[in-house]
């Protein structure tokens, strides 16, 4: 961002930051919606090129400064934040650009329901494969590709990062796959069982009938296709540490490794910076991170998450109310 267009942003966020209580209402985020026009042109017109699958599938707008003394510690545990968000400004300045994107929602068996998520490094976490871990390498993925209204987009804002943590990123269109590969990974051939961040344990009043359907997908996931969209300039769904094939399909057992394999040798890392908003395609790159050593002393990497849909209807069914975000 150009420096007159991060003194517009301060201006709007100086102007209307305090109109906003929370950010999970209805309300809220038909207002930060329509706020969001007010935006600089030059990042609206970014934000909708990416939508329509203009640009690459990672958009980083970087340039803000984030106020350290301001946000505090990064917390020991999501569920620390109580009431008001010392990051609130970030909070809605994630959720502006996020709305020119699509509509936020989440998940009732994923941190709590919440809307915004907390990234940090939880103690007791460090080896599993969740965004809370740090000396594992978290494999890539889709996020919640075993689900299917999971996100189009999802955007981070980048809090602190002072030991440069990456993320680590791949596109499909990166990938060079033989024909008969691609095929197969077409088929609806692969089961994708949901990762450990939406199992009641790492949640903390679990909603009993969401869990229920969790378990479901967990048992028996349904047999998706890998690839989908248009054959040449496909998109991608997988989760390769909880995906699983027929024992007795060694063809779709043989593509999966092979793109694991060729999608391994192409992940590129990418150390974002306390400043940094960060978007990407969920349909067109998979994500990851590679080990770190947390500190836990409130110094750690801190990053705050939104899941995007372009169609809220798609989820209707499963949510309580036409005004509640939640799925499940
Ligand atoms: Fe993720």
């Amino acid at each position: 961002m150009e420096p007159e267009e991060l003194r517009e942003v301060d201006r709007l966020l100086d102007g209307v930051e305090a109109e906003f209580d929370g950010l999970d209402s209805d309300d809220a985020l038909h207002r930060a919606t329509v706020l969001a026009h007010r935006l600089p042109a030059r990042v609206r017109r970014a934000l909708n090129e990416f939508r329509l699958e203009r640009l690459s599938g990672v958009l980083i707008i970087s340039g803000h400064q984030v106020d350290q003394d301001r946000v505090g510690p990064t917390p020991r545990h999501w569920r620390d934040r109580t009431g008001h968000s010392s990051a609130h400004r970030e909070e809605l300045l994630l959720v502006l650009y996020g709305s020119l994107l699509g509509d936020p929602f989440a998940w009732t068996t994923q941190q709590d329901g919440r809307l915004i998520h907390d990234v940090i490094p939880i103690k007791g976490h460090e080896n599993e494969q969740l965004g809370s871990s740090s000396e594992a390498l978290l494999t890539w993925h889709t996020e919640d590709a075993f689900h299917p209204l999971r996100s189009d987009f999802i955007g981070f804002a980048c809090l602190r990062n002072p030991y440069g943590a990456a993320t680590t990123i791949g596109h499909v269109d990166d990938l060079e796959l033989p024909g008969e590969v691609r095929e197969v990974l077409t088929g609806a051939r692969f089961g994708i069982r949901p990762d450990e961040s939406h199992l009641p344990k790492n949640n903390s009043a679990p909603a009993e009938e969401a869990f229920e359907a969790i378990e479901r997908l967990d048992r028996a996931p349904d047999p998706v296709p890998v690839l989908f969209g248009h054959p040449e300039r496909p998109y991608i769904r997988a989760d390769p540490y909880f995906m699983s094939v027929d024992a007795a399909d060694r063809e779709a057992r043989a593509a999966l490794d092979a793109l694991t394999e060729r999608m391994d040798a192409r992940m590129v890392d990418m150390r974002l910076e306390a400043g940094d908003f960060c978007f990407l395609d969920n349909y067109r790159v998979v994500h990851g991170r590679k080990p770190f050593q947390a500190r836990h002393d409130g110094t750690d990497r801190w990053l705050k998450r939104i899941n995007l849909t372009k169609d809220l209807r798609k989820s209707r069914a499963e949510r309580a109310a036409r005004d509640v975000r939640a799925i499940g």
